[in-house]
């Protein structure tokens, strides 16, 4: 994440292109949160000022969906989905899998920084699931072997 005075400018940004929006907070925070990777505490005081909110009122946004990460994401980013035609065909297992080879619950990060692991509800790849993103690449038919496979491939060197 950049400076104080570069992370101003950007979240003034953010927030001007949101501005006319009805609920624009949430659609700023998924915007800071692609372009950083997280949301800063830092952040939460410049949007509460810009948008003339409390930081408890977007802390508590933040903290609300599970979606937003507070602190900064790991080199490799693991995604999958939860949702129902997943689950029917094995999501849970598949879960279940990768935070025990990982050590680390959906929301963390390995203490090395290598890995995120996170929950997604449908990643419009359900005909295929169970389905996952690593890195922002959608893979599909996940089970242990593959997901073994693809995350060493992509943690390899990291
Ligand atoms: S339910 Fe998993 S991709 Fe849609």
């Amino acid at each position: 994440m950049p400076g104080s005075p570069a992370l101003a400018e950007r979240v003034r940004a953010v927030v001007a292109a949101h501005r006319d929006e009805r609920g624009a907070l949430l659609p700023i925070l998924h915007d800071i949160q692609g372009e950083f990777g997280y949301i800063d505490r830092e952040v939460v005081g410049l949007l509460a000022a810009e948008l003339n909110l409390s930081r408890a009122e977007v802390h508590g946004v933040i903290s609300f969906y599970a979606d937003f990460r507070t602190e900064p994401a790991g080199r490799t980013r693991l995604r999958l989905c939860r949702a129902e035609a997943c689950q029917s065909v094995g999501a849970e297992d598949l879960l279940a899998h990768a935070q025990q080879v990982l050590g680390i619950k959906a929301g963390q990060t390995t203490p090395d920084g290598s890995v995120s692991l996170d929950e997604v509800f449908c990643l419009g790849n359900c005909a295929l699931g169970p389905a996952g993103q690593l890195n922002g690449r959608l893979h599909g038919r996940l089970d242990r072997a593959r997901l073994d496979d693809l995350l060493a491939t992509e943690t390899a060197g990291s």
